[in-house]
């Protein structure tokens, strides 16, 4: 080894020791015609003492940052200690010591709070992964990686891998493909999640699979989705939601201990669909603060307020001590909410004085009875805030629930180091698909829908006549046994309990418009498979990337990744996705 120790080992007592480290240098401090340099590795930096003896030869190399270096020499007590690194107390005094590699000046700092921006250090992310606090990120996902498989090892299940060169799997975003050269015009796809896979396996009797494994979805990006991320991915026989719930939640809890020694005894929160989108206008609410959605329709109309009058949905919310807002502030969030992100029109106010009295935007048209009703509603105490906005139904929830969320975190009500876990149930089976005018499958085309929607769904007909009122349709209103876990406002899983018998997986495709012949072509050999005994079973696959990132205390999956891509989908170290030659599309027939 061309080391005795890591530059985070030694310690006092290892004081007199003869050792040879090798690392890189971080620093190069001179006093006089003494050097001290900070030799860093992955496990902590090491400060080296060079005396006056070896300036011939540091001077002839010209020591730089990013060197690597290996040093020789006795470990020595400090005299000016550094308590704040475990190694600070001693140093190296070096004997002899080797440059193994020169480097260049590199383009930005490398200390946790770097000089570098986001896209250089993209382009040298080789050099931004010496960083610790990005090493932290990885080895913190190696440890949510290593509890996941230690827990599901426990409990019986096996990690199968399954292809990545396949067919469509229908996840609800455009795949990418790959070209064949053997089967000219043809094309793989690269899947969206192993689906179709884990059914088969279980179809198979391998009754308890998991794979940590890659997913590709062609899909606009945002902080917490990459076009190439990674699932923990599971799936069981034999078992009920229940069983799914109570598995994974044991997961969770495990991951907790293991990787943030967090005793994550509680009771995990429930909540259906439909309370969720009605209490929180979102399917995945943060539930670490109240702040609820009140929907007052019936207080507001008939008053003569016009825009009141003329909504789908009017909801409000009580902001807790924000009765002192001032008219700057006030402004500054109606502007907030006609952003074209959220789109509303405006922003009503009620201002609960300490007097016990209302003070609105809309006095005009309500009396102070109608404000205090409207405030009791809103369960709002003297010195409250309650906002108002009104609208189409959906948009109007969705603005409501972002408010909610920018007021959450203006009030410091969104707590990092506060994990709340909650699982959302009875997702509608269907989503209406307004380009198409068509339905699609919410979750995916495999999921069952509950026992008692089955009927629903084979007497009725999907075509939808009038788009505007796609709601009332009978599709609408059928739920699935598909259930989402959310950790803080985030969707870190999702799963179902699959349909496993031919003809009612037919009349789920039939349902999404798909005739015999291209449910048999695209899923033929799963419809196949449901002939040969397949078992009741369902599963879940966790985003791993999206966990590790909000147990690391960030909603940007990418500082948890060690290379990924940027907004637009390219690696920018390596330059990827880049053109190819004429002679390799030739072969592929493009
Ligand atoms: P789903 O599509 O809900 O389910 O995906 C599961 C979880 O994966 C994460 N996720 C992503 N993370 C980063 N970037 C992305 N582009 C991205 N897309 C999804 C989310 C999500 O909850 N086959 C089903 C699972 C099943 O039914 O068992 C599936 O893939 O955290």
């Amino acid at each position: 080894m061309l080391r005795t120790h890591t530059c985070g080992a030694l310690r006092i007592s290892d004081v007199n020791s003869t050792v040879t480290l090798s690392g890189w240098v971080q620093a190069v401090r001179k006093f006089g015609s003494i050097t001290f340099v900070d030799l860093r590795d992955r496990y902590g930096i090491t400060q080296i003492y060079f005396d006056e003896t070896k300036n011939a030869q540091l001077d002839e190399n010209g020591l730089g940052r990013e060197f690597v270096l290996q040093v020789h020499g006795k470990v020595i007590e400090r005299s000016n200690k550094n308590l704040n690194i475990p190694t600070g107390e001693i140093e190296i005094a070096v004997e002899n010591f080797t440059i193994l590699n020169k480097a260049n000046t590199p383009p930005f700092t490398i200390e946790d709070n770097t000089d570098g921006g986001e896209e250089l250090r993209m382009k040298y992310r080789y050099l931004d992964l010496r960083r610790a606090p990005v090493r932290n990120n990885l080895e913190l996902r190696y440890n949510v990686n290593r509890a996941a498989r230690t827990y599901l090892d426990a409990q019986q299940f096996i990690e199968v891998e399954t292809p990545y060169l396949i067919k469509s799997t229908p996840e609800g975003a455009r795949d990418f493909v790959v070209p064949s050269r053997m089967n000219q015009g043809q094309f793989y796809a690269l899947p969206q999640s192993p689906q179709t896979f884990k059914q088969l396996l279980m179809v198979s009797g391998y009754d308890r699979y998991y794979q940590i494994v890659k997913c590709f979805r062609d899909e606009d990006l945002r902080a917490d989705r990459q076009p190439e991320f990674t699932q923990i991915d599971c799936e069981m026989s034999f078992v009920e939601q229940e069983d799914i719930l109570q598995t994974f939640e044991g997961m969770m809890r495990h991951i907790f201990k293991e990787v943030k020694g967090i005793d994550y005894t509680e009771e995990i929160a429930r909540m259906t669909w439909d309370e969720a989108m009605t209490t929180y206008g979102n399917d995945k609410p943060d539930i670490r603060f109240g702040m609820q959605l009140n929907h007052i329709n019936d207080l507001v109309k008939n008053k003569g307020f016009k825009v009141f009058d003329d909504a789908e949905l009017v909801v409000a919310i009580c902001a807790e001590g924000c009765g002192e807002y001032t008219r700057k502030q006030l402004d500054e969030l109606t502007d907030w909410v006609k952003r074209p992100q959220i789109g509303m029109s405006g922003l009503a106010y009620i201002k609960c004085n300490a007097d016990g009295t209302h003070k609105s935007s809309v006095d005009k048209f309500y009396t102070a009875e109608d404000l205090k009703t409207i405030a009791d509603k809103c369960n709002a105490k003297p010195g409250d805030l309650i906002f108002i906005m009104s609208g189409t139904y959906e948009k109007t929830l969705k603005a409501m629930s972002d408010l909610r969320m920018e007021m959450g975190t203006r009030l410091g009500l969104r707590k990092p180091d506060e994990y709340k876990l909650l699982w959302v149930l009875d997702f509608p089976l269907f989503e209406y698909d307004e380009d198409g005018n068509r339905w699609v499958a919410r979750h995916h085309p495999f999921t069952s829908p509950k026992p008692s929607h089955i009927e629903v769904m084979i007497n009725n007909n999907p075509k939808i006549e009038n788009a505007a009122k796609y709601l009332e349709h009978p599709y609408a209103g059928i739920k699935a046994n598909a259930y989402d876990m959310v950790l803080n406002g985030n969707e870190i899983g999702g799963g179902s309990i699959r349909i496993y018998n031919k003809e009612l997986q037919q009349k789920m495709f039939a349902a999404l418009g798909m005739d015999e012949h291209e449910a048999e072509e695209k899923f033929g050999f799963l419809l196949g498979a449901f002939e040969y005994g397949a078992p009741p079973h369902g599963g879940i696959a966790f985003g791993f990337d999206r966990l590790c990132a909000l147990l690391g205390g960030s909603e940007s999956i990418r500082d948890f990744i060690a290379f990924p891509k940027n907004n637009s989908g390219r690696d920018v170290m390596i330059d990827a996705p880049s053109e190819i030659d004429e002679v390799q599309k030739k072969e592929l027939g493009l």
